[in-house]
């Protein structure tokens, strides 16, 4: 069976023969260049010892033109789906191909490949192009001199850090940096004809078992495809693709979370219709949001971690006995602003022991005091974290908005209609109208990240990282 995205590379390779005759690839993809550094051990605390390393960006497949092979048809438009080219996903798979993306005319996002420390990348939520307008993003980054594979992050006692400005993005926005267990291949291995895999984007799941995807397992997710009522370029289908997810930073200028899910999962597994929705990973997974946790004055404008200025965040993977094959027991983290080192809030909620870093205990601890379920618990807990981290994990890096939430459960109160006065219920100070989608879009969010490093713990930041 052909399956699409076979038929989009193999269209793409006749299409370059045939290019000259006017037809073929209209974009050729040119992943952008975005290094980060690893680092070494310095054992003498003079500074990081960190080189670059020749990393670069795709774009996630769902956010590229999909149109018929050497035509400029799209197969879909906006969330509608041309049935005739795509009355089902095979035909669909034998008419329609995945293109090259014009990473900053079209998509709003540009890298800077020569800033010093590794490179920046910059993305913006609201891009108009021509006669239309992109909403969001998903880039992946690839593996080191790679166009064809994603890096696979090992982070099991290592640290990670970036720094960010979030300083234009909204209520309601949301720049993310995750953890998910693609394959590194974008499936290519397996799925036997598809031939575009990660050079393309290919392979995105996560915990939450997304049916918003265009492609799942290399073929059109058009069957059953239900349009958004809302978002006029979203829609769901029949298929879903879950994976772990290790959600390292997902925040605004607003509020700022940490998440692990647990999940099940050794690999991305399709999922179809109502088996997405729950007993495959944790899709709610134990967050750390300072906010929630009770120290309102930790992260936002003018407050400790000052969100009109840059800063740098650490994320730490400890093992039980600090060495690369021991037991995930905590994640930490830190951040550095103005050549300055600040530790984690605390947390200050009744019945929870106190703690500034995500642990089997303090997950416990939060599910009781907020009257929540422990699935974390359930699907794996750390353990099932820290086997994911071992196995190896790729890391998407995103600028979204979101119609069905808001993204209130980051930044506002969540469950929408539930009491502010239970504990767990207020995220941030975003109000309840303030991240419609319009609004955000309104804003033309943007966020850079630079800087990114990843070493032994304790050794990728230092007073250096922050100095200019
Ligand atoms: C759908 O595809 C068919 C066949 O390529 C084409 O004739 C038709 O115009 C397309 N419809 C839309 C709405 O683009
Ligand atoms: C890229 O970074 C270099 C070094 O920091 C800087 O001199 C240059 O202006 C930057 N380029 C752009 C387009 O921002
Ligand atoms: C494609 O359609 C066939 C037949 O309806 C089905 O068996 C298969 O699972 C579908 N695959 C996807 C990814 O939708
Ligand atoms: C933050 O501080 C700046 C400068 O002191 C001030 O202009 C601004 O209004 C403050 N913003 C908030 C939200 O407090
Ligand atoms: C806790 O949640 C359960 C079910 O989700 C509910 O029945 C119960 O009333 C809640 N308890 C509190 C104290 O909110």
């Amino acid at each position: 069976m052909l399956t699409l995205t076979a038929l989009a590379l193999s269209s793409i390779l006749s299409a370059s023969l045939v290019v000259a005759q006017g037809v073929g690839t209209y974009e050729k993809e040119v992943h952008p260049q975005f290094p980060i550094q690893t680092c070494t051990a310095t054992g003498a605390r003079s500074g990081p010892n960190c080189v670059n390393v020749p990393t670069s960006i795709t774009l996630d497949a769902n956010w590229r033109w999909l149109h018929n092979n050497n035509g400029y048809i799209n197969c879909i438009t906006d969330n509608y789906w041309n049935t005739t080219l795509c009355p089902d996903n095979k035909s669909c798979a034998a008419n329609c191909v995945l293109d090259g993306a014009d990473y900053k005319g079209v998509y709003g996002i540009t890298t800077n490949s020569s800033a010093a420390n590794g490179g920046t990348l910059n993305m913006r939520l609201y891009t108009p192009y021509n006669f239309a307008t992109n909403i969001g993003s998903r880039v992946f980054v690839m593996e080191e001199g790679s166009e064809t594979k994603y890096r696979v992050w090992k982070l099991l006692n290592r640290e990670i850090s970036f720094e960010i400005d979030v300083s234009r993005l909204p209520c309601g926005s949301n720049a993310a940096l995750a953890f998910v267990e693609m394959d590194a291949d974008g499936g290519m291995g397996k799925q036997k004809l598809n031939t575009a895999g990660a050079r393309y984007g290919t392979g995105y799941c996560n915990a939450k078992c997304p049916k918003d995807l265009r492609l799942v397992n290399g073929e059109a997710n058009c069957e059953d495809w239900q349009p958004s009522e809302v978002d006029r370029i979203a829609g769901t289908g029949r298929y879903g693709s879950c994976c772990a997810e290790f959600d390292i930073w997902e925040a605004n200028k607003m509020s700022t979370a940490l998440t692990a899910h647990s999940c099940s999962l050794t690999a991305p597994a399709k999922c179809e219709g109502s088996a997405c929705n729950d007993g495959l990973c944790d899709k709610d997974g134990c967050d750390f949001n300072s906010y929630r946790l009770g120290d309102t004055g930790f992260y936002g404008l003018n407050k400790t971690i000052d969100t009109n200025k840059k800063f740098t965040v650490v994320t730490q993977f400890v093992t039980h006995d600090d060495t690369d094959t021991g037991e995930l027991v905590e994640i930490r983290r830190k951040y550095w602003q103005n050549g300055r080192e600040i530790k984690n809030s605390i947390t200050k909620i009744p019945n929870m022991v106190p703690a500034n870093g995500i642990s089997d205990g303090f997950c416990r601890d939060q599910k009781a005091a907020f009257n929540e379920t422990n699935t974390f618990k359930k699907l794996g807990g750390m353990n099932s974290v820290g086997a994911a981290l071992r196995r190896g994990m790729v890391l998407a890096i995103s600028i979204l908005h979101n119609y069905d939430n808001e993204m209130l459960w980051l930044d506002g109160k969540w469950p929408k209609d539930a009491d502010v006065g239970k504990p767990g219920v207020v995220r941030g100070e975003c109000q309840g109208d303030s991240g419609t989608p319009l609004m955000v879009e309104g804003a033309r969010p943007q966020v850079s990240f630079g800087k990114m490093r990843v070493g032994p713990i304790g050794e990728t930041t230092s007073l250096i990282i922050t100095r200019n």
